[in-house]
Parts: structure tokens; C-alpha cells; sequence
């Protein structure tokens, strides 16, 4: 029985293609700046995201941190949407390493902040308050199903900010997904954000790694918290030969991905007592809930001795996420293995 395996694209695994570049990698020392193949992959990502610079960095948790560290200082707020992942599953880095207050504003259910809840959450100068430094957005967004945030709400958002001297980051982990979805190049939909990170290790397919961009200056300080956080990865270049194929070849093809999840939801739709919003899957993630009656640990259990995973989101919706390694077969399989389930359950 084949493993239909849609907790998460993190579970891709490297193509052929990456596997080859890998072993004939040009390396070198990456701490000093001499490692060929990072090299390449920072200066294709900065082209490709329209900034200045690029850091190469083991994960997008670390990247956000690199971030939320070059932005900030000690004691200063952030400002960031209740669902974003930054809040919910990076550990509190942002305020255990960083030292900053994190003041979430709601996240709509397509993932935007409210402009005006943004604009009423930065602080006035006033001697009792912590300034308020930096406001991070996520595109696409993961616990808000995949959305995305178009170019002219980013850049709204971006002016808003600059106005009262706030720099903006996007946790963009998925940010080729929203432009593929919008049919806009990357570089246009972040042109006015200060930083934007994105993961090479999710729906790009590349082993390992994360990119996060921005100005020359910001990324050379960035650099350093890299070394001070124990970053730095010496002959990285094994694993950045991957990210450079996942750039050149994992792209276009995002949005196979994205009519994968469709297909899914409105499969799932038809489904009696399912409960899930076909019109809000934009891109490679679906949320959904079991009917009613049905215990979703029983739920994911009975599905995963069918040989389809799908993750827990916490309460009762549950997350499938389509990739490359998920075909339209498999697709209409699990749909077949939904709907037993739930007139089995
Ligand atoms: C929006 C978003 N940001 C950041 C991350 C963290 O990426 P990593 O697991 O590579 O640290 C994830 C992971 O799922 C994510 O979905």
C-alpha cells in the first residue's frame, strides 16, 4: 500500500536532479565566505526576491529570528497577526532571544492584519511605552490555510508602516507559492518589505535551508547573529547545491500543487458532514473539519492505517498539504479514503 503523505510539504524529499548536484557541489568554507555554492544560491535568491543580499540559514525559524534580531533592540515591540507562526511554533525565540514584547493583532481569515488594528497597535512616543520597531507578515499563511496576501495590500501595509518608522519582515515560507498563485514575479510582491525569509525545505523540495533577503547592511549584521547563534555551516555548499536546483526547477511547478488542493477540497466538499470552505484553498494547503461525530485523533488514526497522513492543527481542523510527491491519483484516492472513513467512523 503506497503512503499518501500530506502532513506537511516539509516531508518532500530531494529530486534526482538535486541529488546529483549535491554530490558534485563546488564547496569551501562558508564562514569565511568561500563556499562556491552558497555563494551562487544567495546571490540567485537576491536576485530572484529583488534585494540586495541573501543569507543562507538552516531553517526558517532561524531565518524569522535573524530578523526579528537585525530589525529590533532589546525591550522594543513587534507587531504580528495572531495565527502567524512566528507567534504560535517558533518557541518564543523572538522574545526568550530577542527580548521583544509580541503584540498580535487578529489575522483575518485570509491572513491579513486589519490595517487600521495595525495602525491603532503602534505605539505613541511616551516615556511608560516600549517603541514599536518592527511588524512581520506571513505569505502564504500557514495557520489561515495557505492564503495569500496580494502585492497592493503588502505594499499598503509596507507604507503604513514606514510612515511611523516600523520596518517590515514577511515570513514569506511559502512566499513562491502566493506569487506563483498571483501570477506575479516574487520580487514584485515584496518589493516594499524590508526582509522577506523563504524555506527552500517545503514546497521547493530541497532538503534543507531557508533565505532570508534583504538590504547589503541588513544582511551583513544578519550574518553575524548567525555566528553568534551557531549558525555558520562551513561546507554548506552540499546542501545549497540542492536549493540552487529547487530555484532553477521547483517554481513553475507550484501550481500542479495548488490544483491538487483544490481538487482535494472540493472533493472533500461533497462529502457529508465534512466541514471545510472550498473558496478559501488559494495555494497548497487545505483545512478542514471531520463531521461532527467523529473524534479526530480516531479520525487520523483509522486514515493513517488506510495510508493517508494528515496532520492535527489543534481543536478539531485538520491540515492536508499537497506537494510534489502527490499526485492527482492520490488525490482522488484519498478523497475515496475520507469518505469510507467517514461513513465507517
Ligand atoms: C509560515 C512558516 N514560517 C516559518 C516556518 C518554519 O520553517 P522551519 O521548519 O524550516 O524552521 C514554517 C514551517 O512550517 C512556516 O510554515
Amino acid at each position: 500500500m503506497k503512503t499518501i503523505d500530506m502532513r506537511s510539504d516539509t516531508k518532500t524529499l530531494p529530486t534526482e536532479e538535486m541529488r546529483l548536484a549535491m554530490y558534485e557541489a563546488e564547496l569551501g568554507d562558508d564562514v569565511d565566505g568561500e563556499d562556491p555554492s552558497v555563494n551562487r544560491l544567495e546571490k540567485l535568491a537576491a536576485e530572484m526576491l529583488g534585494k540586495e543580499a541573501a543569507l543562507y540559514t538552516t531553517s526558517g525559524i532561524m531565518s524569522n529570528l535573524l530578523s526579528v534580531l537585525t530589525h529590533t533592540r532589546h525591550g522594543e515591540e513587534i507587531i504580528l497577526g495572531s495565527q502567524s507562526h512566528i507567534f504560535w511554533y517558533e518557541v518564543g525565540g523572538a522574545s526568550a532571544l530577542g527580548g521583544v514584547v509580541m503584540r498580535t493583532v487578529p489575522n483575518a481569515a485570509d491572513g491579513t492584519i486589519s490595517p487600521v488594528d495595525f495602525k491603532n497597535a503602534i505605539r505613541e512616543q511616551d516615556l511608560d511605552f516600549p517603541r514599536t520597531s518592527l511588524l512581520c507578515l506571513e505569505n502564504t499563511h500557514n495557520r489561515c490555510g495557505g492564503t495569500v496576501l496580494t502585492q497592493e495590500y503588502t505594499s499598503r501595509m509596507c507604507a503604513t508602516a514606514h510612515e511611523s518608522g516600523l520596518k517590515v519582515h514577511i515570513d514569506g515560507a511559502r512566499i513562491f507559492s502566493a506569487a506563483v498563485y498571483l501570477g506575479i514575479p516574487v520580487s514584485r510582491l515584496v518589493k516594499d518589505a524590508d526582509s522577506v525569509c523563504f524555506c527552500l525545505s517545503k514546497n521547493l523540495s530541497a532538503p534543507v535551508g531557508s533565505l532570508l533577503c534583504g538590504t547589503q547592511e541588513f544582511i551583513t549584521r544578519a550574518r553575524k547573529w548567525r555566528r553568534m547563534l551557531g549558525g555558520g555551516m562551513r561546507q554548506a555548499g552540499v546542501i545549497a547545491a540542492a536549493g540552487i536546483v529547487a530555484l532553477q526547477t521547483m517554481v513553475e511547478r507550484l501550481a500542479v500543487d495548488h490544483q491538487n488542493a483544490r481538487l482535494l477540497a472540493e472533493g472533500l466538499a461533497k462529502i457529508p458532514g465534512i466541514i471545510i470552505h472550498p473558496e478559501r484553498v488559494q495555494t497548497n494547503i487545505v483545512l478542514f473539519e471531520p463531521p461532527e461525530t467523529v473524534g479526530v485523533d480516531i479520525f487520523l488514526h483509522h486514515l493513517k492505517e488506510q495510508g493517508v497522513l494528515l496532520s492535527s492543527m489543534g481543536g478539531r481542523t485538520i491540515r492536508a498539504v499537497t506537494h510534489r510527491m502527490i499526485s492527482q491519483d492520490d488525490i482522488k484516492s484519498s478523497i475515496e479514503a475520507i469518505g469510507s472513513a467517514v461513513e465507517y467512523l
